[in-house]
């Protein structure tokens, strides 16, 4: 069923791909796995995972998601070359139910300026790009890129292009974020007014958060006809993000009221994809951000507390259990055994081989011997660390002078590939120190663009959790490490950030992408 007849809405997640656009966002094939597990069990109809010809990276990546995962479509992007659709119908041959997305901007300034080429051209390329994909596969999902600021004449022409050509999901992106929701929602609604096969597609909303409306935008697309919402996990995607998924599925399952339409997402699941997205990304959540923010479900007014006690709805429109929050997260202390650790990872949506099991569990006791409480936020960070297994360099000790007698120095050890290497460095303060010593035995080029500590939970024992994030050659890459040391915390997270770096150099560079 693909018209407005339905009022099923399909939950299209983009985070590996848009997502994963954001820069210092990149993740890595065992992260992409990991998440996209937590995708398929928590109900996502369509796995964007990834842009198979932009590099090595990204074909592996939609190649082995494709064979692991078996109730979503699997989606990989194209643009509207052959060789674009070839790589990414190659990259999903193994999927059970796969999805080629291809897509060309339609706009006049970027007809223009980035494709340079005539209206006609476009649209010839429009219909032997779908044409070609249906070739592959008869899911196919075309996109006007720039679509809300695209000549309706010309984008009703090529949408009907399109569903004649085979594509059986229309997209329609608000690339830049540009418009206000009275107008998205009136633009779907002329689509279906104007284009005569409509009803043999489904519609779909794309909206970028440059204004901060991606979310209203895409509700408005829904009231109109619309039964796909693209959207990615903490809103994250190109510039200001993506429509947050979060927002989508509480908003339709809060006021069904008004919006009379179901999903297949199972919303206990929103917080544990949440905390894997941003561990994995080191984009941490601001703490109100709606839904899965740490101040969320939080009551701190006094009058609200009172409220709250009394009866939960006076000040709570959701109950945190609906986004799978438990109202206790302290977990665990130093008596704590290991089933019962490996149980809380589970649920936290960690799985864990042998060795890292290990050593997460060799860390949490240390933890728990330095800190009273345990939180699950400690442990997401704890185990983000363990998850790095296979990285060339690792972190294995530090010591450091710091104080206003100064000079602060550092000595550090690192295992790169294999070797035990350590120095001693000074620097004008700990943490300069310290990656000196860093870069004394990884010598590179890479800027430090951004060094960022935040407290995992409260008081002074709390974990340090850092980001760092380094730039070399255009390239950025965000690094995170975790320690209730905050120095060793950010050693770490440079090292983590140098290994991200390794290999994104190994990647081909995407040619000319865009979206
Ligand atoms: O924002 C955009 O236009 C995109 C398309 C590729 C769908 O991401
Ligand atoms: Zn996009």
């Amino acid at each position: 069923m693909t018209g407005t007849d339905s009022n099923q809405i399909l939950i299209f997640d983009t985070t590996m791909r848009d997502g994963e656009q954001s820069p210092g966002a990149s993740m890595n094939l065992e992260e992409k796995l990991r998440l996209a597990e937590v995708l398929e069990e928590m109900g996502v109809d369509v796995i964007e995972a990834g842009f198979p010809i932009a590099s090595n990276g990204d074909f592996e990546a939609v190649h082995e998601i494709a064979q692991v995962v078996k109730k979503s479509v699997v989606c990989g992007l194209a643009r509207a070359g052959r060789k674009d659709i070839d790589r990414a119908a190659e990259a999903l041959k193994p999927a059970e139910r796969m999805r080629i997305h291809t897509f060309l901007s339609t706009s006049p300034l970027h007809m223009k300026y980035k494709l340079q080429m005539e209206s006609e051209a476009v649209h010839e390329a429009v219909v032997d790009s779908v044409t070609y994909a249906r070739s592959f596969t008869d899911d196919v999902e075309w996109s006007p890129e720039d679509g809300t600021r695209t000549e309706h004449d010309f984008l009703c022409r090529c949408v009907e292009s399109a569903i004649k050509a085979g594509a059986t999901t229309i997209n329609i992106p608000d690339t830049v974020g540009y418009a206000i929701p009275e107008e998205f929602g009136a633009l779907i609604r002329m689509l279906f007014d104007r284009v005569p096969n409509i009803d043999k597609a489904r519609i779909s909303t794309h909206c970028h958060n440059d204004l901060g409306l991606a979310v209203a935008n895409s509700l408005a697309g829904v009231a109109n006809g619309a039964r796909q919402v693209e959207c990615t996990i903490n809103g994250l995607g190109e510039r200001a993000g993506n429509a947050a998924l979060e927002e989508i599925v509480m908003a339709l399952r809060t006021r069904n009221d008004l919006m009379p339409f179901v999903t297949g997402v199972q919303s206990e699941n929103i917080t544990k994809a949440s905390r894997l997205v941003a561990a994995i990304t080191g984009f941490t959540v601001q703490p109100n951000k709606a839904i899965v923010g740490a101040n969320a479900f939080a009551h701190e007014a006094g009058i609200h507390q009172d409220g709250v006690l009394k009866h939960a709805g006076t000040y709570e429109i959701m109950t945190p259990e609906s986004v799978g929050l438990n109202k206790s997260n302290l977990v665990m202390g130093k008596h704590s055994g290991r089933h019962a650790f490996r149980e809380k990872l589970r649920e936290l949506g960690f799985e864990l081989g042998d060795n890292a099991l290990n050593d997460a569990f060799r860390r949490f006791k240390d933890l728990a011997d330095k800190k009273k409480d345990v939180f699950d936020e400690d442990i997401i960070a704890l185990v983000d660390d363990e998850l790095r297994a296979d990285d060339r360099i690792r972190f294995v000790s530090l010591y450091v002078v710091a104080g206003s007698r100064g000079p602060q120095t550092a000595e550090l050890e690192l295992d790169v590939e294999g070797e035990i290497k350590s120095t001693k460095s000074t620097g004008d303060g700990p943490v300069d120190a310290t990656f000196n010593a860093i870069k004394e035995l990884v010598p590179h080029d890479a800027n430090l663009q951004l060094y960022q500590v935040h407290a995992v939970t409260e008081g002074t024992d709390a974990q340090a959790e850092v980001t760092v994030r380094l730039e070399e050659a255009g390239k950025t890459v965000n690094g995170q490490g975790a320690d209730t040391d905050t120095l060793v915390a950010s050693a770490r997270a440079y090292v983590n950030a140098l290994n991200k770096l390794m290999v994104k150099r190994e990647r081909t560079a995407p040619v000319a992408l865009s979206a």
